[in-house]
Formats: structure tokens, C-alpha cells, sequence
């Protein structure tokens, strides 16, 4: 990965200003490592690339290849940080029409938990059947409502098909060491466990085996993605000078914008397969650092397919936005537009040139247009989209986003915000403990 190209903001955030916040960026990249920042107790991520083992490798590969040889189906249960990092790797790894594919090698990988939806579930249970099954169930503190909804169901399912004994084979329970109804759920019945480290919150732990689990699972490469990340935390040390660590760059770049005005950031891919990134990338910045009445409102846009949407928009409603582009330099395919004898479409003009040219021209005309319009660019420049440039992209959003935090003057480590739609919702459901709540409400609702 490049430095993040951030001349495109210059002319509305003036050199000056930036380089005035260097030397704050730079120290808030030393305070991730030295623990001297707000919510110092979740740094665990910030070294976690090169702490992982060959070791730790093995026995992740093992376990994967465990289920991989006993089911078809494996179903990955987790909401937030404990499913979107791995929702969007596969999305951008995998091949989009594989639900065609005559003969498969790897499992397919169907995801529960991250909704309520009776309807989704319903569609779910109905999809495995006759279908050998496996699960993989994340949830850092164990208690999460909705992964423990889908857990009990697909559980239930496992038993039912494959007795306690066959269940403990084909279950894995990635969770807190010791805390938690999963811990104990997963002990009792003899569940093969991972831990998720106590100092790695949800949305910065797809390194951990909530990641590197279910993504060796579907058979990607996770060697490589973690060799991307150990390259990325390598660029972004302490002490790598402002001018040379990208996370700090775009730290800054951001924040000035921010500072401006430029109050909502559209992450913006050429590449339908980085939907999901954008969406792991809009928790990580959001949960971080939507708090105290601030932050930069983050947003995911596929182009150029929501230039057909959102074109209109962004390129003249209020001016408040600006993008951020994850470009990727060349394709894995070549894809080329041939004459036609009858030039009846009016493309010959194309002929010869490949699908990959015109996307990139659409991503170089779209980026003058916006800037044009009034919306700063910053661009991130990836070789290709794989396993290890995707280890990168993570590793690099993360030490930015806590960089970016503590620019803010926020914690980004802490999320306080989300425990106020679960209260209600308890108290509506008649939770135990909840009694006082549900009085409430219901003198609220009327
Ligand atoms: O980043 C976070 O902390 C959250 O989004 C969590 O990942 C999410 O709420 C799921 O929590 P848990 O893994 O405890 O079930």
C-alpha cells in the first residue's frame, strides 16, 4: 500500500494547517504505544500482527481443517466486531457467483446472529437442511442477544442431528477466557475454544480468532492476511516520522477536514467486493469515535454503481462530505471490449480496451468531478485486492482510527452509546432485572 495520496484536500484544508497537526499526530501514534492515551486497557490489537505464532497459525489451520472436513455448511454466528471483519474479507475474496459453482472445495459460510430477523433465520434453517453442518459462534462478552438467539437455534439443530459428543466436534466457541454465558455454555458441553483477548475490543479483533478463524474456515489464505497486517504495523511503528506512516496521514488529513466543516467521510470503492470493507470500516471509525456530540459520520459507497444513486448528491448537495477511495492498481482478470461489426451501441471506440481501463477512468474523472464539486479526496492506493493487501487495509484503518481518536479527544475504545437500545429492548422483553426499566417504559409508551 502507498502513502495516502491527500493532495486533493489542499486546496480546502491549506498545507499550514496540516502540517500543524504532525506533530499531535505523531504523538498520538507514540501514545497507542505507550499506553498513556484514554482506554489504554484495549490496545492489545496494536501489536497483535506481530505477536502471532506459527504456532497459533497451526492450531487455528487444524481446527479449520476439522470442520471443513465434517461440514458443507458452516454457519458463523457474531454481530458487530465479532463477524463484519470477516463478512468483508470474504466478500472481497470470494468468488460472487460461487453459489453457482458445480463442485466446491471449501464450505460455504453463511452467517447468523447479526439480526433478529425471524425471516433471515427462518430462510437459514431451511438452507441446511440435508446439509452436513458445523458452527463457529463468536461473542466476546458471551451475553450478546442476538448471536445468543441464533446460537441456541443452530445448536439445538447440531444435537438434534448429531448427538452432544458430534456437536463438541463440529461447534467452536471463540469468546472471553473466562467470562460470560458462552464460557460456560462452551465448557460444559466440551467445545473447542478460542480466546478473544481481554485488550482487543470487538471491532479491532479480526486479527484474533474471531477473524483468522472462520476466514481459514472458507479457506482463505490467512497466512498472507497476517503477513499484511505485521507489514502495516511495521509502517506504522512508533517513532516512523509523520511523513512516511500512512495511518497517521490519514489520521490527519481526516481531522483537518473535520475541523472545516467536512463532517461526514465517504469510504468509496471501484470494486463491488469492498462493499463490506466499508462496512467493517464504518463500525470501526463509528463506534470509535461518534461520542461526545462528535466525529466524523462515516459512510460506504460502491462506485461507479452509486454514481447512479448518490452521483447527484455528492456532486452538489450540502458540502459537508468528503472521500476517501480505496483504488486498487490492477485486476485479477482481464476482461475486453471487442469491435462490432455493427457499431450499433456506439462502443467501438472502446474496442481493444479492457472493462479494468474504463473503471479506472470513471474513478479518475469521478475524483476531478467531486473535487471539483467541492469534495475533498483522499486516495489509498492497494496493488491488487488479496489476502495480505487486505491484511494491510485492516491493520492500517485500525492504528489510524485510534490515532484519528485521540486527535478528536475522544476514547476510541470504548462504546458506551451502544448499551442504550439494549436496555429498552430488555426492559420490553421482561428481562429478570429489568423490572424497574420495564415500568418505565411502559408508563413512557403509555
Ligand atoms: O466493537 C464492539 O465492541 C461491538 O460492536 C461488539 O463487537 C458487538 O457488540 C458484539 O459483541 P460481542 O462480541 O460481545 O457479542
Amino acid at each position: 500500500m502507498k502513502n495516502p495520496d491527500i493532495r486533493n484536500i489542499l486546496g480546502l484544508v491549506p498545507e499550514t494547517e496540516l502540517d500543524a497537526l504532525r506533530a499531535d499526530a505523531e504523538y498520538s501514534n507514540a501514545l497507542l504505544h505507550t499506553s498513556e492515551g484514554a482506554g489504554s486497557d484495549f490496545l492489545g490489537w496494536v501489536g497483535l500482527p506481530s505477536s502471532i505464532t506459527p504456532e497459533f497459525l497451526a492450531d487455528i489451520r487444524a481446527t479449520a481443517d476439522g470442520l471443513r472436513s465434517l461440514a458443507v455448511v458452516v454457519v458463523v454466528i457474531g454481530i458487530g466486531g465479532s463477524y463484519l471483519g470477516t463478512k468483508a474479507v470474504l466478500e472481497a475474496l470470494g468468488n460472487p457467483f460461487a453459489a453457482l459453482e458445480r463442485e466446491r472445495r471449501d464450505p460455504v459460510i453463511l452467517f447468523a446472529g447479526h439480526t433478529i430477523s425471524e425471516d433471515y433465520m427462518a430462510a437459514l434453517m431451511r438452507a441446511v437442511e440435508g446439509r452436513s453442518l458445523a458452527s463457529v459462534v463468536i461473542s466476546k462478552s458471551g451475553t450478546t442477544t442476538e448471536p445468543a438467539i441464533a446460537f441456541r437455534i443452530v445448536k439445538q439443530e447440531i444435537e438434534r442431528r448429531y448427538g452432544a459428543a458430534g456437536a463438541a466436534e463440529r461447534i467452536v466457541a471463540i469468546t472471553d477466557a473466562r467470562r460470560g454465558a458462552l464460557k460456560s455454555v462452551a465448557d460444559g458441553a466440551g467445545y473447542k475454544t478460542f480466546v478473544i483477548p481481554d485488550n482487543v475490543g470487538g471491532r479491532f479483533s479480526v486479527l484474533t480468532p474471531v477473524g483468522l478463524l472462520p476466514l481459514a474456515v472458507a479457506g482463505i489464505d490467512i497466512d498472507a492476511f497476517v503477513t499484511g497486517a505485521q507489514t502495516m504495523e511495521t509502517a506504522t511503528a512508533a517513532g516512523v516520522p509523520f511523513a512516511h506512516n500512512p495511518a497517521a496521514i490519514y489520521a490527519a488529513a481526516r481531522y483537518a477536514l473535520y475541523r472545516k466543516g467536512y463532517k461526514i467521510e465517504l469510504l468509496a470503492a471501484y470494486e463491488p467486493g469492498l462493499q463490506y470493507f466499508a462496512e467493517w470500516w464504518k463500525q470501526l471509525y463509528g463506534e470509535s469515535e461518534g461520542k461526545e456530540g462528535k466525529g466524523i459520520f462515516p459512510a460506504g459507497v460502491v462506485f461507479s454503481t452509486d454514481l447512479h444513486s448518490m452521483g447527484q448528491y455528492i456532486q452538489e448537495g450540502e458540502r459537508t462530505l468528503f472521500e476517501t477511495v480505496i483504488s486498487v492498481a490492477e485486476s485479477h482478470n482481464s476482461v475486453t471490449i471487442e469491435r462490432a461489426a455493427n457499431d450499433g451501441d456506439g462502443l467501438n471506440f472502446l474496442a481493444g480496451r479492457s472493462i479494468g481501463e474504463v473503471n479506472r477512468m470513471a474513478e479518475l474523472g469521478t475524483m476531478l468531478a467531486h473535487v471539483d464539486g467541492g469534495v475533498p479526496n483522499i486516495r489509498i492506493e492497494i496493488q491488487r485486492i488479496d489476502a495480505a493487501s487486505l491484511g494491510e487495509l485492516v491493520y492500517f484503518f485500525e492504528k489510524a482510527c485510534g490515532i484519528s481518536g485521540y486527535l478528536l479527544g475522544v476514547n476510541p475504545f470504548d462504546q458506551p452509546g451502544v448499551e442504550a437500545y439494549k436496555r429498552n429492548m430488555f426492559a420490553l422483553l421482561e428481562k429478570p432485572g429489568y423490572e424497574e426499566a420495564t415500568a418505565e417504559i411502559k408508563k413512557h409508551l403509555g
